[in-house]
Parts: structure tokens; sequence; C-alpha cells
């Protein structure tokens, strides 16, 4: 069910939950002070409660009442790249957030989303929590029809078109005196050089580091279809193949294409969309070119493209 900005807002402000766009993927969108609301997505989402929501603000006047000390050069992260996908993680005031929304975590995570639609639904509201509109485990919806495959047709849904990225906003979070990436996302580890004077390095998924990204832990982004990642096509077989346009391939496969094999970018846009289509045509079996290089966004890709082939 399609919605005006208007009734998404009245909803969101009734206790309601409502499916927004973003630039990265689809949100279904709570209000921080509605708990039933917020309880209600988890279980929509078949969501496990220690996995913390991510807060979604319009403005520097909405984030300060909930943060309490801010980590080093996180105002000019902020400042540089808000609105889109950059999540950082900080320190919040006590009380100011329901645990539900953080998981019982003395932090919580922080976005300011790119998208004007719902840039004004939450200046109307208030701060949102809003995790990706699907099922727990399964692709992202990069689209308002992929919110309906996973909530049915009468799910409310604020249409804002098709999401520009694609893929998840890059989590930072402030980790022994550095800026660490939590989760790959549309913003490459290169992109923050120039502000930090250093590329943040990932978060070594160790005992001790565990809890400062709950959701690192589950299965992601996932269809049914096996998605075999490879390097190499045998000439003689046959099957369905996710490549590059600019690539050959052994005559026998099918190809569905990411776009050519220089841009990351268009290759992650069309990443979720193309897992859904497996499922949809009831595809069990699927190749994966994985050629590509380990910097900027491709580590994106390849960390989504694991995660989605992991059983
Ligand atoms: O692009 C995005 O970030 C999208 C759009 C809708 O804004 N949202 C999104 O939310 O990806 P979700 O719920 O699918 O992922 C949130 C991630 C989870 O991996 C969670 O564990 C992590 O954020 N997270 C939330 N709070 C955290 C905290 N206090 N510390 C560390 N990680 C946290
Ligand atoms: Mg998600």
């Amino acid at each position: 069910m399609y919605l005006s900005l208007n009734e998404a807002s009245i909803l969101l402000k009734q206790g309601e939950v409502v499916a927004l766009p973003t630039e990265t993927v689809y949100g279904v969108a709570a209000s921080i002070h509605h708990p039933k609301a917020i309880q209600r997505i988890f279980d929509l989402k078949n969501r496990p409660s220690n996995n913390p929501l991510i807060v979604h603000i319009a403005s520097f006047e909405q984030l300060y009442p909930l943060v309490s000390s801010l980590p080093p050069k996180s105002e000019q992260l902020a400042r540089a790249f808000w609105p889109g996908p950059l999540t950082l993680i900080f320190p919040i005031q006590s009380q100011s957030l329901n645990p539900i929304i953080t998981a019982g975590l003395i932090t919580a995570a922080f976005r300011m989303p790119c998208h004007s639609l719902t840039q004004q639904v939450i200046q109307q509201v208030g701060p949102l929590v809003m995790p990706s509109a699907n099922l727990s485990g399964r692709p992202s919806s990069t689209s308002p029809q992929h919110v309906e495959e996973d909530f049915g047709p009468s799910f409310p849904i604020l249409d804002g078109g098709d999401c520009k990225q694609g893929v998840e906003s890059t989590i930072l979070c402030y980790y022994r005196d550095r800026w660490k990436i939590a989760r790959a996302g549309a913003l490459p580890p290169e992109a923050f050089l120039p502000l930090l004077g250093y590329s943040p390095s990932f978060l070594i998924k160790n005992k001790e580091e565990a809890p400062l990204c709950p959701g690192q832990h589950y299965r992601h982004y996932a269809p049914h279809c096996y998605l075999i990642l490879t390097m190499n096509f045998i000439e003689e077989s046959d099957g369905l193949i996710l490549g590059f346009s600019d690539r050959e391939y052994p005559s026998n496969y099918t190809i569905w294409h990411f776009g050519d094999s220089s841009h990351p970018e268009t290759a992650l846009q069309q990443l979720y969309r193309l897992l859904r289509q497996l499922d949809r045509e009831k595809i069990k079996e699927a190749y994966v070119d994985v050629r590509f290089p380990e910097e900027g966004l491709w580590l994106t890709l390849k960390e989504r493209l694991q995660r989605a082939a992991q059983k």
C-alpha cells in the first residue's frame, strides 16, 4: 500500500511501522518514542533482539540530546559525509534511548540518510529507527517491489523509487584510538583518508571485539539459491553466471550482468536485485564471477557475496 509523505508521517507519529526509501536500501521505520512499534519491527523481520538498530536523524539538533562525549573527529566525519551512507557509533546519554533499540549497549548507531522524502518525514516525526526492509538474513530491498515481496502488498510504503546506492551504509566505530570499519558499505575505506589521515581498517571479528557490531555475526543477504563464488568457468559445463558485461564466458552459460568490471558502484547497485531475481525465478544454483580487485568498493561487494553464499 503506497502512502503520501504526510500519511507516512502521521502513521509513524501514531506508533505504526512504515517502509521508507533511503539512498542505500529501503528501511522499515518506527519512531524512537514508540517501543511497541520498535518491537513490531523485530517481530516482522524475525530479527534477533540482540541485534541493535540504527537511529536515523535529519539534523544535528536531533542528534545532540541523544549522545554523550563524542570520539575525536566525530563531528568532522558527520559534517563531511552526512546526509549520506555513513553510520557512526557514538556513546549515548544514559536513558536517552530505549534499550530495545541499542540491545542494552552503551553506544548507538546514528545516520543521516540522503533521500529528500525520508528527510522530510524525520523532520516531521523526529528520530526513527530503521533497519533494512527485508526478512532477517535475506537480501535487502532496493525498490518498493522488494519490500512488498517480503512484507506483502498491504504493507505501508513511501515510494521513493529505486535506491541510488543499493547497498547499506558503511559503519564506523572508534576503537583503541582509531576509527574502524564495523561493516563494509557504500563508502570505501579510502574515502576517509583525507579526513582521518588513514584508511580505517576492518574490525577483526575475534571474541574480544565481538560486542562492537553484533549484527555482523548473523547470516545475511542470502537468497535461497546456492551461490558458487568462482574465478574459473569450465568450458564444457553450463548454468547461470552473475558476471560482467565486458567479459567473455563459455558459450553454454546464461549470463546476468552486474554491469561492467570497472564500476563497483554499479555492481553494488544491482546486487540485491539480482539475488532476489534468482529466487523469484526459482533458480537453485548460480555461479558468481569474483575476479575483481581487493580494494575500494570491491571489498564491499566481496563481503556481501561471501555472506550471501554462506549456508
Ligand atoms: O544503509 C543502512 O544503514 C540501512 C538503511 C535503511 O539506513 N540500515 C541498515 O540497518 O542497514 P540494519 O539494521 O540492517 O543494520 C544495522 C547494523 C547491524 O549490523 C547492527 O549490529 C549495527 O548496525 N549496529 C547497530 N547499533 C550498533 C552499535 N551500538 N554498535 C555496533 N553496531 C551496531
Ligand atoms: Mg540489514
